[in-house]
């Protein structure tokens, strides 16, 4: 990989930029192929889901500037929505010159669920289960043989008891946590099939029924952070000085922190990018986005993922922490060559590090957006992109380029005559 800040990227047709990810990603004529034919063709399509009639495509970008612990990525980002990829590129490229993100990940443990009813002492079931673990961990091993020989598979069994209450049953529930680490694998099926082993064995060491049995989507035992600094002078605009940019920011952080009307929207911003990678790698976005979602939530109110502040320096600086549930194999991944594609491009070596790369581009999106929100407002450049892509709808491809840096700026409030990825 030669790096990710490729100059004037936006203005090259769409074939030499083909040409320039080739090179910078190490692909060859067959990877540019599956690019040209959209990731899937319908017999593999026919071959993930049910009922298929056709394909339905979504415009696949690069994300730039992004050095996340000290490496270049591009990244390849799947979304419609104009804005968002010029947005994070604009935005890596800023916190680039804070020397880039820094990022990490907790080991891929995701945990299954058991519910077990008709306990009639839940405490005594508690205590039953926990001194069982052992065994009750070796038993979950056993099912799930691939995932022990690659060094995954269950670590830690917890047991809590909730009230009845909902729906008016009185009835307090004991539910069994089983973590489990999937390795580079997302993990759903791997928990369910350990969900599914225990529940027998578990609802006789209770005394009562097993009820529901699958993974809980708010993975928070596997969370990324990913942290940025942005110069205070990167943060300029053509007509607001760099303090006042980041005093803005900052204070839309607070706002975020104070109202969950706002966080709603913030966290909006930053699954701009986190649902676009995830989409591009094959990940199941829609688990990422209840994972995120319900963590805002877990701790009392909704909060924000992200929050910026001045540091010590008078410099920008942002934090992003979220549950991030994605894998580097199985699942859609082996049959969508779109995916594996985008995988390659990444240069990811595994789950944790992919989870790191997308913590990076939500942490980037919204810094784009409240920099647009704290100058612009956002409507300039996003209306502008908006007229850009219906008169685009009109013309032949091949004419498809170089929109101009005005209207490709977007989010990114960039000069008029500044490079905008
Ligand atoms: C639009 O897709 C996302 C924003 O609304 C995010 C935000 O308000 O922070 C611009």
């Amino acid at each position: 990989m030669r790096g990710s800040r490729i100059s004037g990227f936006y203005r090259l047709p769409v074939e030499t930029r083909r040409a320039e990810l080739g090179a910078r990603a190490g692909l060859g004529p067959e990877d540019l192929a599956t690019l040209e034919a959209g990731g899937l063709d319908l017999t593999a399509a026919d071959r993930l889901v049910e009922n298929v009639v056709g394909l339905y495509a979504l415009p696949l970008g690069l994300g730039l500037n992004f050095v996340i612990n000290g490496r270049d990525i591009i990244v390849p980002m799947a979304v419609e929505e104009p804005s968002v990829i010029a947005a994070a590129s604009n935005a890596a490229r800023m916190v680039r010159e804070g020397g880039g993100f820094v990022a990490e990940a907790d080991p891929p443990i995701m945990t299954a669920q058991v519910e077990l009813g008709g306990v009639a002492e839940p405490d005594v079931a508690r205590r039953r289960i926990q001194a069982a673990a052992a065994s009750l961990l070796a038993l979950a091993d056993a099912s799930v043989p691939r995932l022990t020989d690659r060094g995954g598979g269950a670590r830690e069994i917890d047991v809590r008891v909730i009230d009845g209450g909902a729906g008016g049953s009185a009835c307090p529930r004991v539910i069994v946590h089983i973590h489990v680490d999937c390795r580079d694998a997302m993990g759903a099926n791997l928990v369910n099939t350990v969900a599914e082993s225990l529940a027998g064995p578990l609802a006789e060491l209770a005394g009562g029924r097993s009820g529901l049995r699958i993974l809980t989507n708010l993975a928070d035992r596997r969370r990324v952070r990913a942290v940025a600094r942005v110069p205070v002078d990167a943060l300029a605009t053509p007509d607001v000085a760099g303090p006042r940019v980041r005093d803005g920011i900052a204070a839309a952080s607070r706002f975020a922190e104070d109202d969950p009307y706002r966080a709603a929207t913030h966290n909006k911003g930053i699954m701009n990018g986190v649902d676009a990678v995830a989409l591009a790698t094959g990940n199941d976005w829609r688990g990422v986005e209840a994972g995120a979602h319900a963590f805002a939530a877990a701790r009392g109110g909704y909060r924000p993922l992200a929050t910026w502040t001045v540091d010590e320096a008078g410099d920008l600086a942002g934090r992003l922490e979220m549950p991030m549930a994605v894998g580097t194999v199985g699942g859609t991944l082996h049959a969508h060559p779109g995916a594996r594609l985008c995988q390659k491009i990444l240069g990811v070596r595994s789950a944790g590090e992919l989870g790191m790369v997308i913590g990076c581009v939500g942490l980037a999106s919204n810094l784009a957006a409240l920099r647009a929100l704290a100058t612009d407002g956002i409507q300039r450049g996003h209306m502008a992109l908006h007229t850009r892509a219906a008169s685009l709808a009109q013309r032949p491809v091949s004419d498809r380029h170089h929109p101009g840096p005005v209207a490709l700026a977007g989010m990114t409030t960039a000069k008029p005559d500044e490079e905008v990825v």
